[in-house]
């Protein structure tokens, strides 16, 4: 046992860095994997939740950043770029700042997060809010690094799955095996590719007997992998997954159909419920996104798609503090008790007394 050392020093040889290349690091992996109660209890399984959220910028993108960051700083890039949703701009801004480079970030105009934002900029990014959503923030993107000598960060840089897949690496080193089914949301269709990956290579190496099944769910008013179509002007109100037409398409659809998986889609209202619920049963507080995994999982359920005994993970991916005015839009008005300075005001005010 060993402090944890961040991932590119806990799978060092099965990423693409070298005795050369500096390490740009945070600490990030090595989150927790609890086990949910109420998921189990519910659905006849037993539900592990990777809580992504714990990484120092608060997602999962942190793993495919400090490999791509990493990787650019060792080819000599002096900036950095990413078209975001919100949480790949808050890991880049900060990743970059460590290292010493420049990061521009491009995001669609007044549809992140605030937390997401506040990020970005303190981690002293260029943010430039794009009219358009994230497809047209892509495009930009690689437009700029194309053209300007400017790194493209983006999923579409191969690093970031490397650095990404690492997530099932841990949950396959702390179950002792795969799971049987492996459930997470999917917006750009980076993740979903890169843990198809790390599962995959775990199985060929004999590290585990199996590999999951992949399950992936997107918004309803995004879900252009299950409609079969780019969705031209994607909704949702989980912006993180707000995307109409994912750059790994064709990895997560190879994803899918490879392990006898599913994408499905679930709607606002069920990612709501399903973000609530999660925070009330089994105390674990994610961004509308992050719940899509939980809310397809128990449609599937109640729909009676899922077999009991099974044992699964599912990837919570972002921390519930990066967008809380979404999160109490459907509470209702919180701080309605106002009371004295006094213990009897409070109590009976609590219905104690
Ligand atoms: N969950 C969260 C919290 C995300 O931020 C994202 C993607 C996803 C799930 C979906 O992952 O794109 O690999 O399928 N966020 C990107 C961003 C698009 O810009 O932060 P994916």
């Amino acid at each position: 046992a060993h402090p944890w050392r961040g991932v590119i020093e806990e799978y060092r040889d099965r990423l693409p860095v070298g005795p050369d290349t500096p390490v740009i690091s945070l600490g990030e992996g090595g989150t927790p994997l609890v086990s949910s109660g109420w998921l189990s209890e519910t659905t006849g399984c037993d539900v592990w939740l990777k809580v992504e959220g714990s990484n120092p910028t608060g997602s999962f993108k942190d793993r495919g950043m400090t490999a791509a960051i990493s990787v650019a700083v060792a080819e000599g890039a002096e900036a950095v770029v990413c078209a975001s949703t919100g949480n790949t701009s808050a890991s880049m801004a900060a990743y970059a700042a460590r290292a010493g480079l420049r990061p521009l970030v491009l995001v669609p105009q007044g549809k992140i997060a605030a937390g997401k934002m506040a990020q970005a900029v303190m981690y002293g990014s260029h943010v430039i809010q794009v009219r358009g959503g994230f497809d047209e923030c892509l495009d930009i993107a690689r437009g700029l690094a194309d053209a300007y000598p400017v790194a493209l960060v983006n999923s579409v840089n191969p690093v970031r799955l490397q650095g990404q897949k690492t997530g099932a690496f841990e949950i396959v080193d702390r179950l002792g095996d795969a799971p049987d089914l492996h459930v997470m949301p999917v917006g750009n269709a980076g993740n979903i590719s890169a843990y198809w990956l790390g599962y995959a290579e775990y199985a060929d190496e004999g590290l585990a007997t199996r590999r999951p099944r992949m399950w992936g769910f997107q918004a309803e008013g995004a879900a252009p992998i299950v409609r079969g179509e780019v969705v031209p002007h994607p909704e949702t109100v989980a912006t993180a997954i707000r995307i109409g037409n994912p750059a790994s398409w064709h990895l997560a659809v190879a994803a899918r159909d490879e392990s006898g998986g599913r994408i499905g889609a679930v709607s606002d209202e069920q990612i709501l419920a399903a973000q609530r619920e999660l925070a009330r049963r089994d105390g674990v507080f994610v961004e509308p996104a992050s719940a899509a995994g939980v809310a397809g999982l128990l449609a599937a359920h109640a729909a009676g798609d899922l077999d009991p005994g099974q044992r699964i993970s599912v990837v919570v991916t972002g921390n519930g503090l990066k967008d809380v005015d979404t999160a109490l839009s459907g509470i209702g008005s919180i701080v309605e008790q106002v009371v004295d300075a006094d213990v009897r005001k409070a109590a009976e005010v609590a219905g104690l007394a």
